[in-house]
C-alpha cells in the first residue's frame, strides 16, 4: 500500500469556531476513502484545504511523500487532485465542451491560428469522454450545461477528472438531490475512477451509498477524527452510532 496523499495535525479555525481539530487523514493509491460526519462536523472543511479552496491555520500535507503547498486550486490541480463539488464547478451557460476543459483549453498548433482554442480537438474528446462516462446517448457536447439532469452533470465533472488524469478525485456530496439511476451512476463513476488507479475521497450522508463503494471510511466529529475503519470490519448501525456520537469510536478502529 502506498501513500498517496497524507494530511497531518491538519486545523482550522474560522474566528472561535474551530471547524477541524488536528485532523490527520490518509489516502492511499488505489483507495476509495469516506469521510463521514453530521452536519458541521468538519468533512468539507478538511477536504477545501486539500483542494485550496481555503487554506489550513496549523498542518502539514504530503502528496506522495513530499511536503506539498497547496494555497489555491491551481496548486491542487496541477498536483492531480480535482474536487467535485454538490452543484460542482461547471458553467452553466457554458457547453458540455468548454466545461469539460475550462481554464485547460488545448490551443491549436496551426501556426496561422497561434494560441486559438482546438475547437475540433476539445469536440472530439468531449464526445469519447461523455462515452466513457454513459452518457453519449447522443448529447451533442455543444449543448450547455443547463439542459442537463444533475446526473449528468455530474458525470461532466467526473469526466473532465477522468480526461486530466487526476490522481486523488474528491467528491463532495455527488449525489445529494440526484434520483436513483444518477446516484448509481455516481457511484458507478467512483468504482471506474479506482479501476482506472485513481484514488478518491467521498463524502456523501448516505451511508448506504458510502458502504457500497468505500475502502475505508474516516469518522469526524465536532471537527475531530474520532474512527478509522473499513466497512467489512463494521456495519451501518455501529457507524451511524459513531457519527451521533453514541459510540465514542470503534473497538475496530485503526489508531486515529
Ligand atoms: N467560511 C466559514 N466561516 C465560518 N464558519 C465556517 C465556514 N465554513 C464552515 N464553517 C463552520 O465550520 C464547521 C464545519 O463546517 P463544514 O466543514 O461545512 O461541515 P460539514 O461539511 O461536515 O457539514 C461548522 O460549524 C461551520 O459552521
Ligand atoms: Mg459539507
Amino acid at each position: 500500500m502506498t501513500e498517496l496523499v497524507r494530511m497531518e495535525n491538519i486545523s482550522k479555525s474560522f474566528g472561535k469556531v474551530q471547524a477541524v481539530q488536528n485532523v490527520t487523514l490518509t489516502v492511499n493509491e488505489n483507495e476509495i476513502v469516506g469521510l463521514l460526519g453530521d452536519n458541521g462536523a468538519g468533512k468539507s472543511t478538511l477536504i477545501k484545504i486539500l483542494s485550496g479552496a481555503l487554506t489550513a491555520t496549523s498542518g502539514q500535507i504530503y502528496f506522495k511523500g513530499q511536503p506539498a503547498r497547496i494555497q489555491n486550486t491551481w496548486d491542487a490541480i496541477d498536483l492531480g487532485i480535482e474536487t467535485i463539488y454538490q452543484d460542482s464547478a461547471l458553467v452553466p451557460q457554458l457547453s458540455i465542451t468548454r466545461n469539460l476543459f475550462l481554464g485547460r483549453e488545448p490551443v491549436s498548433k496551426n501556426s496561422l491560428l497561434p494560441n486559438r482554442l482546438d475547437k475540433r480537438r476539445m469536440e472530439d474528446e468531449a464526445r469519447k469522454l461523455l462515452k466513457e462516462v454513459g452518457i453519449s446517448k447522443n448529447i451533442d457536447p455543444n449543448t450547455p450545461i443547463t439542459s442537463l439532469s444533475g446526473g449528468e452533470r455530474q458525470a461532466i465533472a467526473i469526466a473532465r477528472a477522468m480526461f486530466f488524469e487526476s490522481d486523488l478525485i474528491i467528491l463532495d456530496e455527488p449525489t445529494n438531490n440526484l434520483g436513483v439511476e444518477e446516484t448509481q451512476g455516481v457511484l458507478r463513476f467512483v468504482k471506474n475512477a479506482r479501476d482506472k488507479g485513481a484514488s478518491c475521497i467521498f463524502i456523501a450522508h448516505n451511508i448506504y451509498h458510502v458502504f457500497q463503494v468505500v475502502d475505508r471510511m474516516v469518522i469526524l466529529r465536532r471537527g475531530k477524527k474520532v474512527c478509522d475503519v473499513r466497512p467489512s470490519e463494521t456495519n451501518i448501525e455501529e457507524v451511524e452510532k459513531v457519527i451521533t456520537g453514541i459510540l465514542e469510536t470503534l473497538p475496530q478502529s485503526a489508531p486515529l
